[in-house]
């Protein structure tokens, strides 16, 4: 039992394998929270809670007439508003009578094996975990809003998730202002929040800022989870590190708009809540109606940053992922955006195919404008029918073909989107969302359609049903290239209108749903401009999303380790392309480009037949290796070895659970004349175990170095774990071009 209720004590207390959790109903029924940390058994931990009569924090009427207790300085479960609480807060509404107070009391929870789920939303699921849940219901006693908080428990992987479902029991209408999922007092500690923060082509950048005594807000208005800000945050520990110190993750699982926010009080406790966007949001509730909010998943660790992001793989991977690919290895594919952009032939593609073939390379993808008359991005979004002036032999022989050189085929689409210059635009045009008597704002010359709308979803699930039905289809890559702008429905009232966003995503993960259900062998992988959807709402639907538009290797380093934090490996579409870079111009091996790559979900972008002799052979080692390695680098624990950019190469390692082998990955990023001594210490190993160490590689780390630069060759072959874990492997001299390297560890005895 994870989930433990005393009477005497009104304590609810989860148990996960390291950390504990508690809230306490108190004698006036207030729902306190009084404790998320390391675990402790069989504790009241209210005692850590003192009250004082604090000037100028009120008193609620039920205490009359002691003056020691506050809402303002209560640690709670899920405060409320406008009774004296001052803190940010996760619920705001108007009444029917025009009043915005709402002032919660404990009414009763239950406790039930299994996890629970959100109606059309998608949240994490029991993978043979023993998951359980809890509900606590707590009531405004005047106006008879409800709020069930809703927390699910794995207990061995370390997780609580949370959500929220607002009732109204009451008479009048209620209108929701904002409805977050979670909110969490920690009264003690100084913390640093950690935030993944970007822009198109440069997402998920790591940046730590301590909190304090202002409010602290991150989030996205943008109608998707955005490049700007990822839906994951980190409040660490000030002296937090990888292997060190206090830290929790809150992550939702939503793809829309998001909201963090974190506050340091006057007595310093430190109040984070985070949800649903509120700022173009309203929700309309008549007597009986209930909203849900999208779900968080909450991770606690007391060892470091490291351990706490290794709970969020394992979770993702096992328990957000879905279908057929979760865990079955995907195809080494092969995209056409940047081989050709929108200019290519049938011809073309079977060339394509043709040179990609006998690389190894396992799926030929088609991506945009293939389809209606997209010869360039200002128009065809939205005819889902094949252009047959590109496509001559027409798609279906077209796949049969690529199928026949032994390649799987898959397809891009954009389904959210429509150009005016569509033939479907001109047919619907009130499916875009637009505001009446404005003109619209374009983004790539596009416009969002509603997703809202029934009847806009189930045509596109009528064209992509027909796309699928009739070809041989393995692989759907889903982009969605705008943010959203202009949230007025032509189909809702007008005091429906703060509910668009919301209605948006809800209609998005319906159509996903109803794809996923209808054709679940079909791989998905989720894009948005890159990475600006790059969240567990999406990987819900689909196991891996495209990471970035920026595919220059060096780049991609700090991407690829700012997603790190929240995110497996497993999720993180990478791709070689092309040198020079399309992106920066930068020019890179193939070799360094292939590494980076692996360590993602692997595939290639370029024009296969522009490859010189010696870039197809590495491209064959390369598949080899990746499929060598594939458990250990899909299923692995990850580890980050380098802080991002504070030394002259990156380094991070894949280890086998149980310390049988490893994989170490360099990049030098900016080599370095007569170089200091560097050593890298390996993580997740046997201390007492020998390794032998596969250095082959090596030679592509130090290519080109004159002889005399070198340093007298020491034979290591076998180090044990102890050696490698406390003084670390020692790095020869990098030269060239960002070399890079991948050194393989296998135990041996
Ligand atoms: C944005 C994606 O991220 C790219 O990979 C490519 O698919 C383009 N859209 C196509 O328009």
């Amino acid at each position: 039992m994870s989930i433990i209720y005393k009477k005497e004590s009104g304590t609810i207390t989860i148990h996960t394998k390291n950390s504990s959790y508690q809230m306490r109903v108190t004698p006036h029924g207030f729902l306190q929270h009084t404790y998320y940390g390391r675990r402790i058994e069989d504790e009241n931990m209210s005692y850590l809670f003192l009250n004082y009569d604090r000037a100028c924090s009120g008193n609620p009427d039920e205490v009359y007439p002691s003056r020691k207790i506050s809402l303002d300085t209560m640690a709670q479960e899920y405060p409320g508003y406008g009774v004296g609480d001052y803190r940010i807060h996760p619920i705001s509404l108007r009444n029917s009578d025009g009043s915005r107070a709402v002032d919660f009391r404990y009414v009763g929870h239950e406790i039930k094996e299994g996890k629970y789920s959100i109606d059309g939303l998608p949240s994490s699921y029991d993978d043979g975990d023993g998951a359980e849940t809890l509900i606590v219901t707590i009531t405004d006693r005047v106006t008879k809003v409800t709020a069930e908080l809703i927390y699910g428990v794995f207990e061995e992987k370390d997780i609580i998730t949370r959500a929220v479902r607002v009732v109204n029991n009451g008479k009048g209408t209620v209108k929701l202002t904002r409805a977050f999922s979670m909110s969490l007092d920690i009264p003690y500690g100084k913390w640093d929040m950690i935030h993944f923060h970007g822009k198109h082509a440069f997402e998920r950048q790591t940046e730590r800022e301590p909190l304090g005594h202002l409010v602290k807000t991150v989030g996205s208005a943008r109608g998707t989870s955005s490049h700007q800000e990822n839906p994951f945050v980190i409040v660490a520990d000030r002296n937090a590190c990888e292997d060190f110190g206090e830290c929790y993750g809150m992550m939702l699982v939503y793809s829309g708009g998001f909201k963090l926010q974190a506050e340091v009080d006057q007595f310093d406790s430190t109040r984070l809540v985070m949800g649903l966007q509120d700022e173009q949001f309203s929700w309309h509730l008549d007597a009986g109606d209930a909203f849900s909010t999208p779900e968080v998943i909450m991770s606690f660790s007391g060892s470091g940053l490291t351990k706490l992001s290794h709970n969020y793989h394992k979770f993702i991977r096992n328990n957000i992922c879905r279908g057929k690919y979760k865990l079955a290895r995907r195809p080494i594919l092969i995209n056409n955006w940047e081989a050709t952009y929108f200019d290519f032939t049938d011809e073309k593609l079977l060339q394509i195919a043709d040179e990609a073939a006998p690389l190894g390379i396992e799926m030929l993808v088609l991506d945009d404008g293939w389809f209606g008359e997209r010869n360039s991005d200002n128009a065809g979004l939205g005819d889902w029918f094949v252009n047959e002036k590109k496509i001559k032999c027409g798609l279906k022989s077209l796949i049969e073909q690529i199928n026949a050189k032994g390649l799987k085929f898959g397809i891009w689409i954009e389904p959210e989107m429509v150009n005016e210059d569509s033939e479907l635009y001109r047919k619907h045009p009130d499916w875009a969302l637009t505001i009446p008597g404005r003109r619209p704002n374009r983004t790539r010359n596009q416009l969002v359609l509603d997703m809202a709308r029934p009847e806009v979803r189930d045509y596109l699930y009528g064209r992509i049903e027909d796309l699928l039905s009739n070809n041989h289809i393995e692989y759907v890559k889903w982009d969605m290239n705008r943010s959203i702008a202009d949230a007025y429905s032509a189909s809702a009232p007008e005091d429906r209108q703060g509910e668009v966003l919301h209605r948006y995503i809800l209609g998005l993960y319906e159509l996903m749903d109803r794809i996923t259900t209808n054709f679940p062998d079909v791989l998905i992988e989720g894009c948005s401009g890159g990475g600006a959807r790059f969240d567990a709402g999406i990987l819900s639907y689909s196991p891996q999303i495209w990471c970035s538009d920026d595919t220059d290797p060096i780049k991609r380093l700090s991407i690829q380790y700012g997603t790190s934090f929240g995110y497996p490996v497993s999720t993180m579409g990478a791709h070689v392309s092309a040198s020079p870079n399309h992106q920066t111009g930068r020019d890179t091996t193939i070799h360094t480009r292939g590494i980076v790559a692996m360590s993602g979900t692997f595939g290639y972008e370029l024009d296969p037949s522009k490859l010189s002799d010696q870039d197809k052979e590495e491209i064959k080692e390369q598949i080899v290796q990746f499929k060598k390695h594939y458990d250990l680098i899909q299923n692995g624990l990850y580890y980050r070895l380098t802080e991002i950019k504070k030394d002259y190469y990156e380094a991070w390692e894949f280890a086998a659970e149980d310390g049988s082998e490893a994989l170490l990955n360099v990049v030098a990023t900016d080599v370095q004349p007569n170089p200091a001594l560097m050593h890298i210490r390996l993580k997740g190993l046997e201390s007492d175990a020998v390794y032998e160490i596969d250095d082959s590689d090596l030679k592509k780390y130090t290519e080109g170095c004159p002889p005399y630069l070198l340093a007298d060759s020491v034979e290591v072959k076998r180090l044990t774990g102890d050696a490698l874990m406390n003084a670390g492997y020692t790095l020869p001299w990098a030269f060239g071009t960002y070399p890079a390297f991948q050194m393989h560890f296998k135990k041996v005895k």
